[in-house]
């Protein structure tokens, strides 16, 4: 989980200074704190609505998160344990933006990249 001061500059990034010239990677999604501050940054200043943002996640979730973000063990109240698809809570938490992101799931490792520029690249990837 990202901290208050990287997704200000995440939003300021894509606020202020996206120009369009390529796309925005977001590499390990997770739950989707960094792409909602991303997507939140285009939306408040009124880009167009088209999916700019690749987001990159394998959504299994591993022990430490277990341990770490749920709440007793429960996402948006579905009983999660290490190794379950959790892209079911990511869609949730980044839905008032998903009109600004085309998710990939699996190995963002082995996934060729065929879309052109990039113009700012979030990697947390292993
Ligand atoms: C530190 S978390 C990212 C935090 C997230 N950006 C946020 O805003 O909370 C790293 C994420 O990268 C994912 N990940 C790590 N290596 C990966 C890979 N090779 N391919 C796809 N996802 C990967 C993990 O599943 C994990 O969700």
């Amino acid at each position: 989980m990202i901290h208050a001061d990287e997704r200000r500059m995440l939003y300021t990034l894509a606020r202020d200074y996206f120009t369009g010239s390529g796309r925005i990677i977001d590499g390990g999604a997770f739950l989707g704190t960094s792409s909602l501050s991303l997507g939140h940054g285009l939306k408040d200043r009124h880009h167009e609505k088209s999916p700019v943002i690749d987001t990159f996640d394998w959504f299994l979730i591993d022990e430490y998160s277990v341990r770490g973000y749920l709440d007793e063990g429960r996402l948006f109240g579905k009983e999660v344990k290490t190794g379950d698809n959790i892209r079911f809570a990511y869609e949730q938490n980044i839905a008032s933006v998903a009109e600004y992101i085309e998710v990939h799931e699996g190995n963002l490792l082995a996934k060729p990249w065929e879309k052109g520029p990039i113009e700012i690249l979030l990697g947390l990837v292993l």
